[in-house]
Parts: structure tokens; C-alpha cells; sequence
């Protein structure tokens, strides 16, 4: 197929291109990086003529701006970059009856459920970031029928930029470690959802998935694995709760997400314990 991956030069769209270049003919987007077109997709015109020039059988988009307290201090442009860069997608594709899968996150929930959240559960976002990927959301449920909804959690991937690195370093640097202990969800390994998706896209079943990998564990959990494998058994982490640990953007307590519509196709990631330890191996050999 031909497909255009937005956020091609992110942490999830590295690895969609590594997972897709085999069988697939790949146009590359983002704002940065080193991709077939640098298209900002806020602007409606530019995603007009890039659709035109491009003439995709399915756009994969994973762009957005991910920095949750950047959104949360400026949620106008987190609307934009987030929501409305969407919806112009969605529109665009719609029109052409285009297949679309849009990356979506965990925080379109409010945390407060109780147990994990299905496909099904009602959003409620309480955060601009979270707002404005429900955004998203609705915009292309709303006009392009042929979509796929993606939700994910705590992406890990290889190129740095993520929670495993910020740990390491700071044991590293033997700095204390003071971690959330109610913030709860799914660790997920960026070349487990790549992996994902690629079947995914295969099936046409469209509709809205929860691909993260399997099992949830606290933001505190998450730290103490990564050390414990890493070789810092020795290092303690402070526990604090998410009101300690001051930053713009509240996060939901408890977002788990339970993959019920991607398993009934078989679409299931491993144990988050067994995505850290193969991310790990994998840094130490490069
Ligand atoms: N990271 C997570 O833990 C997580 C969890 C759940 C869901 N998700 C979702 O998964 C997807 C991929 O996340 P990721 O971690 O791979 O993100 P990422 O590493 O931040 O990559 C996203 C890319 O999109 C670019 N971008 C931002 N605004 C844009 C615009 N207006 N036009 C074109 N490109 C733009 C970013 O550029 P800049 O770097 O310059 O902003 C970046 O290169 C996103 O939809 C995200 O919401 C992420």
C-alpha cells in the first residue's frame, strides 16, 4: 500500500517506518526530522496539497505535540496541533474515502473508573492535552467512516525522549529519585504498537482499539522495574503522589487501558515486563 505516516521523525513514527518499509511504498511527514515533506499540519491548505500530491491508500497519523504541560500552558495550540490538524486530515481523507488511523492516548479518560478502561468507556478528558486528542477523536469518528482510533499509553522507544532514559540517567548520575505512585497505566514498547498497527491496517475492521502492552502498573512500579533490570537494584525511588510532584498538567490517576477490540482479532501486546526487558537488551546491543 501506499501510506503516509504523519510524525514520521517521533518517537512512534520511527518505528512505524521501520515496521512498514518492508511491504509498503512509505511518504514520511513531519515538522522536523529528516522525512519526505515537512508539512505543518495546522494548515489546512498544506495538508490540501500534500494529500493531492502524496495520493495515499491510508494515512497513519502520529503527529501531535505530546508535551502535556506545554498544552496545558497553551491549549489553544494544543487544540490545533492535536484536534484541529486532525480534523483537516479527516476531512481530507474522508472525501477521497480514504482509510485513516489516528494515535490516540489514554488521557481522553478522567482516571476514575475504577478498572481498566475498555473501547467502549466514556471519555472525559481533564487535561488540554487529553481534551484536545478527544478532539481528534471525534472529528474523524465524525466524517471519515473508514477510521481506526488507536489509543496508547506511556510510549517507550529507542532515540531517547522517554520516561526509561530520564530514570537511568538520573540513577546514573546517582541524582535522588522522587516518583508518582497514583498514576497508573501501560507501559507500551513503541515497536510492540508498531508491530500492532502494521496488522492492523491489514484487517479493515475499523473502529476504535486499545493497543498497549498487557498489565498496568504505577509511574513508582514503572521506575523500580526499569532499575531493577537496569543493574540499580541498589537505588531507592521516594514515593510521592501526583499532588507532590508539582508541573502544569494534572494527570488522570488510574488510565489502564484493557485491549478487548484488538484481541478479538488477535491483536495482542505482551506483558509491559517483557516489552522493558527486549527494549533494554536491545540498547545494551546497540
Ligand atoms: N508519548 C506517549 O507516551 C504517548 C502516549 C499515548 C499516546 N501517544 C500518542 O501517540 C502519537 C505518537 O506519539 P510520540 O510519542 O511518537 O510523539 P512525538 O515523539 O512527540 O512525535 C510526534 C511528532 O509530531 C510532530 N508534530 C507536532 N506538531 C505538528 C504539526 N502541527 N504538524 C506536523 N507535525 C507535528 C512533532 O514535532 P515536535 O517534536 O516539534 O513537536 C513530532 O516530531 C501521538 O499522537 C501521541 O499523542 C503518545
Amino acid at each position: 500500500m501506499r501510506v503516509l505516516i504523519t510524525g514520521a521523525a517521533g518517537r512512534l513514527g520511527r518505528q512505524l517506518c521501520r515496521q512498514l518499509a518492508d511491504n509498503h511504498d512509505l511518504i514520511t511527514t513531519d515538522i522536523v526530522g529528516e522525512v519526505s515533506a515537512k508539512v505543518d499540519l495546522t494548515d489546512y491548505d498544506a495538508c490540501r496539497r500534500l494529500l493531492r500530491e502524496v495520493a495515499p491508500e491510508i494515512v497513519l497519523h502520529a503527529a501531535a505535540w505530546t508535551d502535556v504541560d506545554g498544552c496545558a500552558l497553551d491549549p489553544q495550540r494544543a487544540l490545533s496541533a492535536n484536534g484541529l490538524a486532525t480534523a483537516h486530515l479527516a476531512a481530507l481523507t474522508s472525501n477521497d474515502s480514504i482509510p485513516m488511523l489516528y494515535i490516540s492516548s489514554n488521557e481522553v479518560f478522567d482516571g476514575m473508573l475504577g478498572r481498566p478502561y475498555s473501547e467502549y468507556d466514556r471519555p472525559n478528558p481533564i487535561n488540554p492535552y487529553g481534551y484536545s486528542k478527544w478532539y481528534g477523536e471525534r472529528a474523524i469518528a465524525q466524517v471519515n467512516p473508514r477510521h481506526y482510533i488507536v489509543r496508547a499509553s506511556w510510549l517507550f522507544a529507542h532515540g531517547g525522549g522517554n520516561f526509561i532514559q530520564a530514570i537511568l540517567a538520573a540513577a546514573g548520575a546517582g541524582r535522588s529519585l522522587r516518583v508518582v505512585t497514583n498514576e497508573v497505566a501501560n507501559p507500551t514498547y513503541a515497536s510492540d504498537l508498531a508491530t500492532a498497527i502494521a496488522r492492523l491496517i491489514e484487517s479493515e475492521r475499523y473502529g476504535i482499539y486499545h493497543l498497549a502492552n498487557d498489565g498496568a502498573v504505577s509511574r513508582w512500579g514503572f521506575a523500580r522495574s526499569i532499575l531493577d533490570c537496569a543493574g540499580f537494584a541498589e537505588t531507592t525511588i521516594e514515593k510521592i503522589s501526583r499532588h507532590e510532584w508539582q508541573r502544569p498538567s494534572l494527570p488522570p490517576e488510574q488510565t489502564a487501558l484493557a485491549n478487548f477490540a484488538g484481541a478479538s482479532l488477535g491483536l495482542r501486546l505482551r506483558p509491559w515486563q517483557d516489552a522493558l526487558r527486549a527494549f533494554l537488551d536491545a540498547e545494551d546491543s546497540d
